[in-house]
């Protein structure tokens, strides 16, 4: 990853302990039934950006949580976030043959695994976010799975997925199209901040209403910019294939706002993310940094 500064190492790091706990929380591929957990394994391991694990680190540490525990909270986003995007390039939703530089899930298995892939994945985010002892105490691990629940359900991710399918070929207003981003991407990338954030075995409101805002304005940042990307990059450096949302006749924030308006938006909700944190200096570094990271990306 191309990252800036010392983020850089920082997130090497991350990204290979979230490798690491992905890999031992995934059942092994020589279980019954192996097909399902060799494609468990491949839609999750050896790819993506990690930028869901990335936060719920960088708002663990500013928290003050455990690493260990943030691990888990950040591979149950983690699951969440490959099983949408393994539904999401099915041929019934975007119909992507291409997803982290390699065939999606159901062109490598088949549609029904893929499926299934989906299902495991969900259930195996909840089961790692319930394991006993989790956090010490057991009123909060319940709040906690609340939070993902709500954030990928229908008023999360998946109602965000239908209002993607069924704004084919419309033009919506910018509200329209700012509901739509917000659930369909906002929200996992909130939970991930937020279930970092709650890792802590003390809470600190103040600390995580900065935390809520600064997810909330970045998880709409981050559509942002994926919908710039998709006009903008090519497909092998996305490792998805480039144009797509323009070929599926999609309403994105390029075909609404324009592309200079669309990246003006995006600075924008970098400013408004970062402006909580200020009053927190090198404490919030990371996430000012990932905010960076988040808003400039190349791919
Ligand atoms: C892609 O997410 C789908 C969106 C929600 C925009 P990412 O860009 O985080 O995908 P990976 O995890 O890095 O592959
Ligand atoms: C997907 O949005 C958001 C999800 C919940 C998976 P996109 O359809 O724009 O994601 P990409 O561009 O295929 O990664
Ligand atoms: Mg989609
Ligand atoms: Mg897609
Ligand atoms: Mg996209």
């Amino acid at each position: 990853m191309d990252l800036s500064n010392d983020l850089q190492s920082w997130a090497t790091a991350i990204q290979q302990r979230t490798e690491q706990a992905l890999d031992k929380a995934l059942p092994a591929a020589n279980i019954a039934p192996n097909k399902l957990h060799e494609a468990m394994r491949y839609a999750t391991l050896g790819g993506g950006k990690r930028v869901r694990a990335l936060l719920a680190h960088a708002a663990g540490e500013f928290c003050g949580a455990d690493a260990n525990k943030i691990d888990q909270a950040a591979i149950a986003v983690e699951m969440i976030h490959a099983y949408s995007l393994v539904h999401d390039d099915m041929p019934c939703m975007d119909n992507d043959d291409l997803r982290r530089g390699k065939p999606s899930c159901h062109k490598q298995f088949d549609d029904a695994t893929a499926l299934l892939v989906g299902d495991a994945l969900q259930s195996l985010a909840f089961q790692v976010l319930s394991a006993p002892n989790l956090h010490a105490d057991s009123e909060h691990q319940i709040n906690m799975i609340h939070l993902l629940a709500v954030a990928s359900g229908s008023r999360g991710m998946a109602g965000g997925q239908m209002i993607d399918l069924a704004s084919v070929g419309e033009s919506l207003s910018q509200t329209e199209l700012e509901f739509m981003h917000i659930h369909k991407t906002g929200a996992l990338i909130r939970a991930a901040a937020l279930l970092g954030a709650y890792s802590a075995s003390a809470l600190d409101e103040k600390r995580i209403s900065a935390i809520d805002h600064y997810a909330q304005s970045i998880g709409l940042a981050f559509q942002v910019v994926d919908d710039i990307l998709d006009t903008e990059a090519d497909t092998v450096t996305l490792g998805k294939t480039a144009g797509k949302d323009a070929d599926s006749n999609k309403p994105t924030y390029v075909t609404i706002l324009g592309l200079v308006r669309a990246k003006e938006l995006s600075e924008e909700l970098y400013d408004s993310a970062i402006e909580p944190l200020k009053a927190y200096g090198e404490d919030a570094t990371r996430l000012v940094q990932l905010a960076q990271f988040i808003t400039q990306r190349g791919f």
